[in-house]
């Protein structure tokens, strides 16, 4: 069931592996890369507890040292990039070699930056151990960290030399983290494959439910499609802005509840798509039809559809939309939104009146 998928960047062209048992054959995959038989394992504490045995195992007969770091989003700062940087350093790892990354999106990002920094960059390797980073951030090579000033404000693109996504390790998740790397999925058939979308309503259910066969097709089509883009414009000049589908509402929604257990990102980014639908909608774009679609099937994943799923109080219109103004793909101080002609029909615009997205939040807080 190994699927592969090639992100051809000139120069920079690296495999997408995708499939059940990469960690017990990672030796298989990676030794290929290696000058030296040895890597240097960066790995988020939780996911070393569960899978790290499965992956020392599978690296039998290449040299390998470990580090972990604490889970979360708490981790994606100088301090931690300071201390792997240092701990790279002691362990001796040269231009040559090749780190590897071993968990979600947080280590994909943090390690892939000590990487493009470490002795002006070293290769890595990514081993993604969520949907989210199965089917997003493991790929196109956007590495970095947080800042006081907002999130992935400090960062590079530097290519991953392979990307292991090991479907098998998508059964540990919580069924909550595994929906929530679904939001990114739906956002894939949403933007740019309504023939995929359709399939997503029919499989869905079983998919979430663990079928190994749909899970990997999922994922493929996933990555197939960020691939496509990211070769289009890998420093998102124009086309790989797409991929924020939903985004724009989910980051100033995210800020809302802080960063919180409140609203996960891919949760905010499923709300964001169904929000960027009813926008398009009510912007003459897309049919009425359209929005109503995409949160019968989030409904119908149990998904948080609407601004009313999420727990708590949220501010209102007017702070939401001024939360949006903060996000960084505001362009000479206007808001750009990926909207929709239809379902995956996307396209990226600047021309939105404030008022047609007010009204949207309104309508979604009453
Ligand atoms: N996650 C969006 C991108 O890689 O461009």
């Amino acid at each position: 069931m190994l699927e592969t998928v090639r992100v051809d960047l000139p120069g920079r062209a690296y495999d997408v592996r995708i499939g059940p048992g990469l960690l017990q054959e990672a030796a298989h995959h990676i030794a290929p890369l290696l000058h030296r038989p040895r890597v240097a394992i960066v790995a988020d504490a939780h996911v070393a507890d569960l899978h790290l045995e499965t992956l020392l195992s599978g690296l039998e007969g290449v040299q390998t040292s470990v580090l972990t770091v604490p889970q979360g989003e708490a981790s994606k700062g100088w301090p931690q990039l300071e201390r792997i940087v240092d701990w790279l350093l002691d362990e001796k790892i040269e231009r040559r070699d090749v780190v590897v990354a071993f968990g979600g999106g947080v280590i994909g990002d943090l390690v892939g930056f000590a990487a493009a920094v470490l002795r002006r960059g070293v290769r890595f390797v990514q081993i993604p151990t969520s949907l989210l980073a199965q089917v997003d951030s493991s790929v196109g090579g956007k590495t970095g960290i947080n800042a006081r000033h907002g999130k992935n404000l400090i960062g590079a693109f530097h290519q991953p030399s392979l990307v292991l996504a090991d479907t098998s390790v998508l059964d540990a998740l919580t069924e909550r983290d595994f929906l929530a790397g679904y939001g990114e999925v739906v956002k894939y058939g949403l933007l740019g494959d309504a023939t995929f979308f359709q399939w997503l309503e029919a499989n869905g259910p079983a998919l979430a439910a663990g079928d190994e066969a749909l899970r990997v097709a999922a994922v493929r089509r996933s990555v197939e499609m960020k691939a496509e883009i990211v070769m289009r414009d890998e420093t998102e000049q124009g086309d790989r802005a797409l991929l924020n589908l939903g985004h724009t509402f989910c980051h100033a929604l995210e800020a809302a509840t802080g960063y919180s257990d409140r609203l996960l990102h891919g949760e905010g980014v499923a709300v964001g798509c169904a929000l960027a639908f009813e926008l398009s909608s009510r912007l003459g774009l897309c049919s009425q039809e359209d929005p109503s679609r995409v949160r019968a099937h989030l409904r119908a994943m149990g998904m948080k559809t609407d601004l009313a799923d999420i727990p708590g109080d949220l501010p209102g219109a007017e702070v939401l939309l001024e939360l949006m103004g903060q996000d960084k793909k505001v362009i000479d101080g206007k808001l750009r939104f990926i909207l929709a002609r239809g379902i995956g029909d996307a396209f990226v615009t600047s021309d939105v009146p404030g008022d047609a997205v007010l009204d949207v939040l309104k309508d979604g807080l009453a």
